[in-house]
């Protein structure tokens, strides 16, 4: 037996496990408490100085308040870079923020990145973001005239749901996001965008197609929640309904009122 018929046979066993991702190539002790961070040494004051006064150990991670007191989307996105506080963080290539122009009159909101989007850095670019370009087309939408973004900017690994831990950690960031983008109709595609923002439990069946409103502290905007395409792409049967919720959008942007 060579070296590498063993190594194979621990890869099929890794396989037939279900194992179909690599996170690293490093062995990582998740449970491991944050390393210490230390405050950069302070020299002696020259004699006479007036006193130094020793900087803060470190930055703090963004606060909430922080982040809904960003001034613009830039500042949203280094805010966002320097977050810590996901740790889908850890295991994802790419931070997956928003895309499209700052005053899209149409914000489209998904679930999470998967994996074209991580290692892109992009939202919506695999095989979901393509139906939801023939989607936008349908309705004379072009994706540079829509504003993209997700309500988790990581990609969860092997894409499992994100959970309510990793959601409510970003929820701060979407919220922002969409006070920034401020757009007319805010289409939410998919069941776990619905239930998060909408703070509802209700499942996307019963929402879809239906109106909402979603509070900024700009004022209220109008929401369409509607089928995610990765669902629509599985049964392909329930495109009719999105194709009504998408009229329902279209005919909201050209009259002004839902
Ligand atoms: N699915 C999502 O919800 N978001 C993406 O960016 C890609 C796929």
């Amino acid at each position: 037996m060579t070296e590498r018929e063993p190594l194979l046979a621990a890869l099929e066993w890794q396989l037939a496990a279900g194992v179909n991702e690599v996170v690293g190539f490093e062995p990582a002790d998740r449970f491991a408490p944050p390393p210490e961070r230390k405050a950069p040494p302070v020299p002696p004051p020259a004699p006479g100085a007036a006193p130094v006064v020793a900087p803060p150990a470190a930055a703090e991670p963004a606060s909430a308040g922080d982040v809904a007191r960003t001034a613009d989307l830039d500042a949203l996105r280094e805010l966002l870079l320097a977050f810590d506080g996901c740790a889908l963080k850890k295991t994802a290539t790419n931070t997956v923020f928003g895309e499209g122009p700052a005053g899209a009159r149409l914000m489209i909101v998904g679930e999470a990145p998967g994996a074209d989007e991580d290692r892109q850095g992009r939202p919506f670019v695999g095989p979901s973001g393509r139906l939801l370009e023939r989607m936008l087309a349908a309705i004379g939408l072009g994706r540079e005239d829509v504003y993209i973004a997700n309500t988790v900017y990581w990609r969860p690994p092997g894409n499992r749901t994100p959970s309510a831990e990793e959601v409510e950690a970003c929820r701060p960031f979407i919220d922002r996001q969409i006070a920034l983008v401020a757009p007319e109709v805010l289409m939410l595609t998919g069941g776990a965008a619905a239930k998060t923002l909408l703070g509802t439990t209700e499942g996307i069946m019963r929402l879809r197609g239906r109106w909402q409103r979603f509070g900024t502290p700009g004022g209220p905007v109008d929401v369409m929640p509607t089928f995610h395409p990765a669902f629509l792409l599985r049964s392909p049967a329930r495109k009719r309904e999105a194709w009504r919720d998408l009229l329902a959008v279209r005919a909201r942007l050209e009259s002004g009122a839902p």
